[in-house]
């Protein structure tokens, strides 16, 4: 898989992104300042969110240190392209971001809610807020909190917990990327795999047919999709992707077992070369994979369920798909 220069994977990502959100555009939906807001210094009109935007917003996630990157952003409008909300100053400036992302039926995800730092404390969250609600409508909503906001989203109402995330990152050794006795047969994900797969992501999603999301995240531009085979039975698949200049990100890597996990994602790392850092989140009630044990442990963000909580059993999962149901 090639992977291409930062500069240019961001272009190609904003000229795909524009496309994506023209529907969207006309769409117009506007929300305006809420009563719950405290002070109003700066208008927080809420609107749709324009493909350059998802740049900027990508900007901040970065300055947050979350996992989240420019890929993400692009497979959750690759999902729903009308989840991108913007609060809009007086001259229609973004001053913060929220996404809802129509997932599955009737489930939608929660991200990147973001003010920008010299406009916080002003009620703008809570606008944004009131808007990704409204755009949830009646579907169950899934959110993933940092430890700041956990209480504060209980007491929106988020109250069924889930499965917690952990973060890591590790630069890479060369000790990852050294032969181990092959556990089954990698390759590319193709368009055969698909049916396999996902009576293997079924294992872990009992309940929530997720084909379109991993279509968004699996398929595209600068992204690593590895499939495990045993005979012509899937046994193990997950994706990398570049976030930028030597930095990587691991997704969904889901495996029958963790020899096949650990295989997978040598896979995965391959092509990147020692000195290059990889990110990803892993199940909190479990440890990283085999190859990662000296990884850094990051932060844990809390997962939390509007209505209801959808089934993971981890087992399975070695790797979590961040940022998505
Ligand atoms: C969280 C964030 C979006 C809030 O935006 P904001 O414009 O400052 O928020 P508001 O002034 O509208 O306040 C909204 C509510 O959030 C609460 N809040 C804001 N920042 C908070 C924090 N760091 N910890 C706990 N609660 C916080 C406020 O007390 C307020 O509660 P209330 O409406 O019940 O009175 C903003 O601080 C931010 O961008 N933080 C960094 C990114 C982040 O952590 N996002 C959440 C990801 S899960």
């Amino acid at each position: 898989m090639r992977v291409v220069s930062n500069h240019r994977a961001i272009s190609e990502m904003a000229s795909s992104l524009h496309k994506m959100c023209r529907s969207r555009l006309k769409m117009d939906r506007l929300f305006s300042c809420q009563p719950g807001a405290r002070r109003k210094s700066v208008c927080s009109r809420i609107r749709a969110g324009r493909p350059e935007e998802a740049a900027f917003l990508g900007s901040h996630i970065e300055a947050e240190g979350w996992d989240g990157s420019m890929y993400d952003i692009t497979a959750q409008l690759t999902l729903d392209p009308n989840c991108l909300l913007v609060a809009a100053d007086d001259n229609n400036r973004p001053v913060g971001f929220g996404m809802s992302i129509q997932c599955a039926k009737d489930v939608v995800y929660m991200d990147n809610l973001i003010v920008l730092p010299e406009a916080r404390g002003q009620g703008i969250g809570r606008n944004i807020w009131t808007a990704m609600v409204a755009q949830g409508g009646s579907s169950n909503i899934i959110l993933d909190g940092v430890p700041a906001m956990v209480d504060w989203y209980r007491r929106q109402g988020f109250v069924h917990p889930g499965v917690d995330l952990t973060g890591y990152t590790m630069p890479l050794m060369n000790t990852i990327k050294q032969e181990v006795t092959p556990a089954c047969r990698l390759e590319l994900l193709s368009e055969e795999h698909w049916p396999e797969m996902m009576r293997l992501d079924r294992a872990v999603y009992p309940s929530l047919d997720r084909e379109r999301v991993l279509r968004a995240f699996f398929v595209g531009r600068g992204v690593k999709t590895l499939v495990a085979l045993d005979g012509r039975r899937v046994v193990g698949f997950g994706s990398i992707h570049e976030k930028r200049d030597g930095f990587h990100g691991l997704r969904n890597v889901t495996a029958e077992n963790e020899k096949v996990a650990d295989y997978v994602i040598r896979g995965l790392l391959s092509h990147l070369s020692a000195g290059s850092t990889v990110s990803f989140r892993v199940p909190s009630c479990k440890r990283p994979p085999r190859c990662f044990k000296n990884a850094e442990k990051g932060m844990t963000v809390t997962r939390l369920y509007s209505k209801s909580t959808i089934d993971v059993i981890t087992d399975k999962l070695f790797v979590s798909i961040a940022n998505i149901v």
